[in-house]
């Protein structure tokens, strides 16, 4: 590493692994080749209205056919991990076995990374249903998180000895709230607090039974991620800002965590109503159910009360912006991630008996926004603000790590700019831009310091 004296070299713990995170939907196209049912959301995005800029990912990077060049660029950026999602869809097949070209295709990616030293993350819900469980009622439905179950304990089987660490579900609130509040994805409910909080059950039970079937047949730890965001009042003198603030933390943030660390979910306040009291309480076999930390981190918000809007637990998130932010208004709080680490999510960290958990960023990135058609120019290259972003939240990352949290890895969302949800190829993400046209991927200034920073083992301020 060339330094001069005035750098600050700030060293990770040996074996820190530096990686990227991808998910199938996101990534790999929809090639004629795959078979399976098609998911919700292939059906969503062919849906007008429904995609920012009326892209959908039908090819996205076609990872599916470029995954051995994608590999190769893993290695040169000297990674050692790589996370990636499963397609339920188009693995299981409409009278429930498994689809052999899916499988032999998972194999082939994770057996490239093994072979290559790379340590494998592998999420089995990352958003996308089987087109058959979302017409009987998705995640409203107790007999989808059943069916969750059975999927995670097959492929766990096939795919044995090629994982080092499965993540059930992918940001369940996450998920919840755009589904079934804001509506901005499938299955676009508005504002149905009743179905987000029966889905949520649903998840807790599907993490459960997927948690249970994985460790049939892999000793590997198991975790699911959660989208932590630190809320803050807009006003921090008004009373009322503060008790949203701490409505949205309380579910955002802990209600998930919480109810696999007591086995129980429980709304931390009195909901009331029958419904809501059918959601709560116990989930058999749930309880302590997670080896590690899967934390995806990428800005706070600010909340303010607004009694207009009861529907909206009586507040507005993030009403003005006094950060700089992303393309995608999502302001950029570096110090957001130490406080998460040291404080946060510290009960989390230790279980029921006393042992450490580890914790494990499995998600951190910045956005630009520009449409998909362009593949001109290298203006997108030199890529500063999300140099910037890395470096700072590294930093912040660095210190919980020496203030004694155990964080093992580190995982940058995303390798390749991709298909992002409603904002489609537009939100473009990427150490690595992708020029859809031609599908050239090309280094961004992030990607070659990602790669210094991974082969030191260090960050260089
Ligand atoms: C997370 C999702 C991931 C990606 C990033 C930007 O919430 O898990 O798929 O969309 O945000």
């Amino acid at each position: 590493m060339n330094s001069d004296k005035n750098d600050k070299i700030l060293k990770f713990p040996e074996g820190f692994l530096w990686g990227a995170a991808t998910s199938h939907f996101q990534v790999e196209g929809h090639p004629k080749e795959i078979g399976g049912s098609l998911s919700d959301w292939s059906q969503w995005t062919k849906v007008e209205g429904k995609i920012f800029d009326k892209s959908h990912a039908d090819d996205a990077c076609q990872f599916y056919h470029r995954f051995e060049e994608d590999l190769s660029l893993i290695k040169d950026l000297n990674l050692s991990a790589f996370r990636i999602s499963l397609n339920w869809p188009a693995l299981v097949k409409e009278d429930g076995s498994l689809d052999e070209g899916e499988v032999d295709y998972y194999k082939r990616v994770l057996t490239g990374l093994k072979e290559n030293g790379i340590k494998t993350f592998v999420t089995l819900f990352h958003f996308c249903l089987p087109e058959k469980l979302s017409m009987g009622g998705g995640w409203q439905n107790e007999e989808t998180a059943v069916s969750f179950g059975k999927f995670s304990g097959i492929v766990a089987k096939r795919l044995e000895g090629l994982v080092d660490y499965w993540l059930t579900i992918n940001e369940p609130l996450a998920y919840v709230y755009q589904g079934f509040i804001s509506g901005h994805w499938p299955p676009g409910g508005d504002r149905d607090y009743v179905a987000a909080f029966t889905a949520l059950r649903n998840f807790l039970v599907g993490h459960s039974l997927s948690y249970d079937a994985i460790k049939e047949h892999s000793n590997k730890p198991v975790s699911y991620t959660l989208h932590w965001r630190p809320f803050f009042p807009k006003n921090r003198f008004s009373p009322l800002d503060h008790m949203v603030r701490h409505y949205r933390d309380q579910i955002f943030n802990h209600l998930f965590p919480r109810a696999v660390e007591s086995g129980i979910l429980k709304f931390p306040w009195p909901m009331g109503g029958d419904v809501i009291k059918r959601i709560e309480g116990e989930i058999k076999g749930l309880k302590g159910k997670c080896d590690y930390l899967a934390i995806n981190y990428y800005t706070r918000e600010l909340s303010r009360f607004k009694p207009a809007w009861p529907l909206d637990l009586f507040g507005e998130n993030s009403p003005e912006n006094e950060l700089a932010v992303s393309d995608m208004g999502w302001e950029i709080y570096p110090e957001g991630l130490y406080d998460l680490l040291v404080r946060q999510t510290l009960p989390y960290q230790t279980t029921a008996s006393g042992a450490k958990r580890p914790v494990v960023i499995t998600e951190n990135g910045f956005a630009n926004m520009y449409p998909p058609e362009l593949s001109e120019g290298d203006w997108s290259l030199k890529d500063e603000q999300r140099v910037n972003y890395l470096i700072r939240h590294l930093e912040q990352l660095y210190h919980a790590i020496r203030g004694g949290v155990d964080v093992r890895g580190y995982l940058y969302w995303s390798l390749l700019d991709n298909f992002e949800w409603a904002e489609g190829l537009s939100a473009r993400f990427g150490l690595v831009r992708v020029s859809y046209p031609t599908q050239e991927r090309l280094l961004r200034a992030s990607a070659r310091v990602y790669q210094e920073i991974a082969r030191n083992n260090a960050i260089q301020l």
